[in-house]
């Protein structure tokens, strides 16, 4: 551990023990954790789930790109009747990574979350009568994993291959990193290697919010052993005394998943020196930014640093860091279970397939896979098609058929934004409404800007407003560029992804 213990595990034990936080929570959190009670207090601000109470019962209705390009009005108006049937609040909150089996809802009693996926419109009509939907959800089924492969395959954890040999894989197998913005993984293993100082860091970024991906809750609920074993050889490689698992907030059953494979390799002797832990991210989708995340791990808000330095230099508590995606490290230890030249024959990727396909889920595809053939593994019918989401919310809409041609790599985009980002690709009938997929994408901008740079927390509400008066013209380019130029982090650069190109593909659609 570090020489201080952590603000938000503190947090989460108190409201865990008292179904709220109350201000001695908050000071004995601060006493303990070593931080001044002001920054205690900023915390428990910023992050939603220390605001909520237990007994305070809420419906609310999961906005994703899949429910919204369906009968999203229709839900919406039948939960505010269940509302006022039951005397229960009710809201919307963004994507669970339920995109495959939306519509799905959360039954809030304050911080304590039941799920329920799919739901149907008798379920909320029910719902008034005080009756709970029947499908509770824990976890992501089995039957999810769309086919086999080796991401889905759990085995023994491989050896150490030494530092210089998995720099070398990394580099031979031009692995990527998997977050959404493919930095080769070798240079950051191998920046954070030379760096002098005795304390260093491993972080696994588990906080997956992008609404329209759900491959990484996946790996942590069904695979978790695979990822701690490429953390910890990571961990090995990098000289590092430490690994941090950052998991979402709200992916509870992923929590306890991750939290079990730690124990279980743990006392297998597996991590041998290394100290390990599995962290429960803040709940907001700021927090997957890297520097966000650290900042989150110290006990403040997350708020994303100014860079350089880069986490490789001057990360977590100013030590050495290694930040990578979950799926990437899981990606690490498969080049050790598998070798450089059989990895780079598979070259295998995790898709999050969701929409209008018939079987949604989470399927390993060899990366140059054209969408037409990945858009069929999931057995949808192209034919009906008219547009795919590709990357999740801070991504493009592509134009079926134009699009169906196009890799799955990471080759160079035709429009700016266009990318796999994470992998997801949110397939849309002809008929769907695109518009309110895109009211829903700015909304979530709006809501998760964390509010440090004017252009994005100014702009991204701009956007939303823009997108809600289904507003065209040059006027927006501006509105565009500020956002894409001039914000601080990813977040705001990529807000405006989604409009943009469906204004720029999609002529036809309705204004
Ligand atoms: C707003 C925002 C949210 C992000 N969320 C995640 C996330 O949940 N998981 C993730 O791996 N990367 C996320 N990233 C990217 C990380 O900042 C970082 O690039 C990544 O963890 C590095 O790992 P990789 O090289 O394996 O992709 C996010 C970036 C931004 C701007
Ligand atoms: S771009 Fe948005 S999320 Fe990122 S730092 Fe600025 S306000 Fe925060």
């Amino acid at each position: 551990m570090p020489d201080r213990p952590l603000l938000l595990p503190l947090l989460d034990a108190a409201l865990e023990r008292r179904g709220r936080l109350e201000p001695a929570d908050v000071e004995s959190a601060a006493r303990e954790a070593r931080l001044p009670l002001a920054q205690a207090w900023e915390a428990v601000n910023f992050y939603p789930r220390y605001s909520e109470q237990k007994g305070k019962v809420r419906f609310l209705l999961v906005d994703d790109p899949v429910a919204r390009a369906r009968d999203w009005r229709e839900l919406n108006n039948e939960l505010e009747a269940a509302g006022r049937a039951s005397g229960h609040e009710v809201a919307t909150v963004f994507s669970q990574g339920l995109e495959a089996l939306s519509p799905a809802l959360v039954v809030a009693d304050g911080a304590d979350w039941r799920v329920f996926a799919p739901i149907r419109m008798a379920d909320l009509r029910a719902l008034a009568l005080g009756k709970l939907p029947p499908q509770e959800l824990q976890a992501l089924p089995e039957r999810l994993a769309g086919n086999q492969g080796w991401l889905f395959e759990d085995t023994e954890p491989p050896d150490f291959p030494g530092a210089a040999a998995l720099i070398e894989a990394a580099r031979s197998a031009d692995l990527r990193g998997l977050g959404g913005a493919f930095y080769p993984v070798w240079r950051k293993l191998a920046a954070v290697r030379v760096q002098p100082e005795k304390e260093k860091y491993v972080i696994v970024n588990g906080d997956e919010s992008e609404p329209g991906n759900f491959k990484d809750r996946w790996l942590m609920e069904h695979n978790p052993r695979l990822v701690w074993a490429g953390a910890a050889l990571a961990a090995r490689a990098v000289g590092a005394t430490e690994v941090f698992f950052y998991v979402r907030g709200e992916y509870t059953a992923a929590l306890a998943r991750v939290e079990a494979a730690r124990e279980e390799l743990e006392a297998s002797g597996y991590f041998e020196e290394l100290a390990t832990h599995t962290f429960r991210g803040g709940g907001l989708y700021i927090c997957g930014e890297e520097s966000a995340l650290l900042e989150s791990i110290e006990g403040r808000r997350a708020e994303p640093r100014l860079k350089p330095p880069y986490p490789a230099e001057a990360g977590l508590f100013g030590k050495p860091t290694l930040v990578n995606n979950a799926e990437a490290l899981a990606h690490l230890a498969l080049l050790a279970a598998h070798g450089a030249a059989a990895y780079k024959r598979r070259k295998p990727k995790l898709f999050s397939i969701s929409g209008d396909v018939e079987r949604p889920g989470v399927y390993e595809l060899s990366l140059g896979t054209p969408l037409k053939s990945a858009l069929e593994s999931a057995g949808a019918d192209t034919n009906r098609l008219a547009a795919v989401l590709l990357g999740g919310a801070a991504g493009t809409f592509l134009k079926i058929p134009d699009a169906l041609d196009l890799p799955l790599d990471l080759s160079t985009p035709q429009l700016s934004g266009d990318s796999l980002g994470p992998g997801a690709l949110v397939a849309f009938e002809r008929g769907r409404d695109l518009w309110s997929v895109v009211e829903g994408i700015t909304a979530f901008f709006a809501s998760e800007s964390c509010g440090k740079c004017f252009p994005c927390s100014l702009g991204a509400p701009h956007l939303h407003a823009a997108a809600l008066r289904r507003e065209r013209g040059p006027i927006l380019d501006e509105l565009f560029l500020t956002l894409e130029a001039g914000s601080l982090c990813g977040l705001g650069q990529a807000a405006p992804w989604a409009l943009r190109s469906l204004l720029q593909r999609f002529e036809e659609v309705g204004s």
